[in-house]
């Protein structure tokens, strides 16, 4: 039989455990409601919609602002990214014969931080009278308001020189965000057209989608279509290389000939957003902010750093969120896959410099231009495999199979364009 009285003790120490338990919770919740309250100011100030300037909208939010300012700072390379804008022409050599005859050849400098994006683009030795506007499309959150008001197509067709040339905001809170609601939005038109003609409504999007698709506004390979230099994203096939390709060979796209061996080229623009979607991480629901704009504590809330960077810069809350390896052993993983990356990566421009050498070759003994289209063709296909990984920022590690095959595919096509040319001579001068 059960004492009354031990159950009545029982019963009072478990009433005194959840009252106890229950007024630890409401303590915490006012702590917090507090902390919060001192994170954002209590009056919040209306922010206009076409409001560029951060300093304006960091009145309301002032630890995204603190952070966002961040990304002006330069830590210096890491192993292959960073925000140090070194020229990778003086690094890289062999790029300035892979890009003969393009603008790429006379300056190239490795990314950095997005306070820069405006300063960098006017500076860009790539920029001049004859630059078509569409160019500042993902340098500035000006691009926003004069899209609405000129139409995308007048905003296109126009000359950096007349519009662009007098902005002088930088990449910017409007760029990513409502500011009536603060919610992510993407307003970019070439984002949302390039969706829709895959099936996708992007006001649809769910939240961890958002987190990926506001990036993927501007970290994407683009071209200008048509005489209206329209931008487009080269999508409606899919995102992988060869996706691409078979897109742009039924538009017969060219950006340029190559001034050495004559072939009809593609400049391949950072595909980041392309790549992270072929690899394990996009795969498994993880978005571009959860490794470039981790949560962090502020006290005893949770914020989103807005110091977007290399995430090697910021292990801990980049990757251990979801990995228990330590430190080490991550930028170990992270740097594995990156040299691998990069030996095949040079490895392939070798065989397209020879590919390219040959056919200069064949030329220069009198082969037509006839008989080099095959040579030319292959050529093209291996550059913008190569260039795919290349100009994509992180060094493979989006995606690891994929660049792989990517390039293995792009050391075939540059050895069958040096062989075929190889083949023009041997016929030439045997006879
Ligand atoms: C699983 C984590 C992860 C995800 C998800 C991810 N990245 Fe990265 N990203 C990295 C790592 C690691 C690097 C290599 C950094 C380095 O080499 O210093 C990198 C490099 C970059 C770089 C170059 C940074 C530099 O310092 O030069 C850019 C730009 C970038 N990522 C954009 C994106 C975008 C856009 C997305 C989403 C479409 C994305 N990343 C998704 C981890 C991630
Ligand atoms: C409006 C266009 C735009 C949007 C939106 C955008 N980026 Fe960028 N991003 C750029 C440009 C342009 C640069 C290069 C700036 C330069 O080098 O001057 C850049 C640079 C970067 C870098 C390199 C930083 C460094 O220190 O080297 C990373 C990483 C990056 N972006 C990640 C992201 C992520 C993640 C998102 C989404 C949350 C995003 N970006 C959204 C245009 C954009
Ligand atoms: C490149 C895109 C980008 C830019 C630029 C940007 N943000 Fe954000 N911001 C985000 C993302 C992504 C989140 C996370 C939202 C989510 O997960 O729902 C976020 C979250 C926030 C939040 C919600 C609280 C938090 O920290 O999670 C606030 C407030 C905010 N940002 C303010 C700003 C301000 C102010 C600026 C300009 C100084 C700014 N943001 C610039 C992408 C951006
Ligand atoms: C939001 C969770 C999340 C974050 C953040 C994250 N990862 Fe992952 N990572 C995963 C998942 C899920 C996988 C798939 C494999 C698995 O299920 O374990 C994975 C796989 C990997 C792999 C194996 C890749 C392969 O090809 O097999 C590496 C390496 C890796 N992550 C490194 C990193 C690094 C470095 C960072 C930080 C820059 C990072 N991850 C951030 C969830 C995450």
């Amino acid at each position: 039989m059960a004492n009354p009285i031990k159950k009545r003790y029982v019963l009072i120490f478990f009433v005194t455990a959840f009252i106890t338990a229950a007024l630890t919770l409401l303590l915490v919740n006012i702590f917090e409601k507090k902390q919060e309250a001192n994170l954002y100011p209590s009056v919040f100030k209306p922010v206009g919609d076409y409001e560029t300037d951060p300093k304006v909208w960091g009145e309301n939010f002032p630890f995204e602002y603190d952070s966002y300012k961040k990304t002006e700072t330069n830590e210096g390379p890491t192993y292959y990214g960073g925000s140090d804008n070194y020229q990778k022409l003086e690094k890289y050599p062999n790029l300035i014969r892979l890009f003969a005859g393009y603008p790429f050849s006379k300056d190239y400098r490795e990314e950095r931080g997005h306070y820069w994006a405006i300063t960098d683009v006017k500076q860009s030795l790539r920029v001049n009278e004859k630059t078509a506007n569409t160019c500042i499309s993902c340098k500035s959150s000006q691009v926003l308001e004069d899209v609405e008001k000129m139409g995308p197509e007048n905003f296109y067709k126009a000359m950096f020189k007349d519009v662009a040339a007098h902005y002088d905001k930088s990449i910017g809170c409007l760029d990513c965000h409502d500011p009536k609601t603060m919610e992510l939005r993407v307003k970019r038109p070439a984002f949302i057209e390039a969706m829709q003609r895959r099936g996708i409504d992007v006001t649809k999007a769910s939240r961890q989608e958002m987190r990926s698709y506001v990036c993927g506004q501007c970290h994407v390979e683009y071209y200008f279509k048509g005489e209206g230099k329209y931008l487009t994203f080269p999508w409606d096939k899919g995102f992988n290389v060869d996706s691409i390709e078979a897109y742009y060979d039924e538009y017969n796209f060219t950006d340029w000939n190559h001034e050495t061996s004559g072939a009809p080229m593609i400049k391949m623009q950072h595909p980041e957003f392309e790549t992270w979607n072929t690899g394990i991480h996009a795969r498994s629901g993880v978005s571009c902010v959860d490794c470039h704009m981790p949560y962090e504590r502020a006290g005893s809330v949770k914020v989103t750093n807005h110091w977007i960077k290399s995430p090697l810069r910021n292990i801990n809350n980049a990757c251990q969120t979801c990995h228990k390896w330590n430190e080490q052993e991550l930028i170990a993983r992270v740097k594995a896959i990156q040299d691998r990356t990069y030996e095949t990566m040079y490895k392939t421009e070798l065989a397209i410099l020879d590919a390219i050498d040959a056919i200069k070759k064949a030329k220069d003994a009198g082969a037509n231009d006839e008989q080099l289209a095959n040579a030319r063709k292959l050529h093209r296909r291996a550059q913008l495999r190569w260039d795919f990984i290349a100009a994509e920022n992180s060094m493979g590690f989006h995606s690891p199979q994929e660049t792989l095959k990517t390039l293995s595919n792009a050391i075939d096509y540059a050895r069958q364009s040096q062989l075929e040319a190889e083949r023009w001579l041997r016929n030439i001068t045997m006879k």
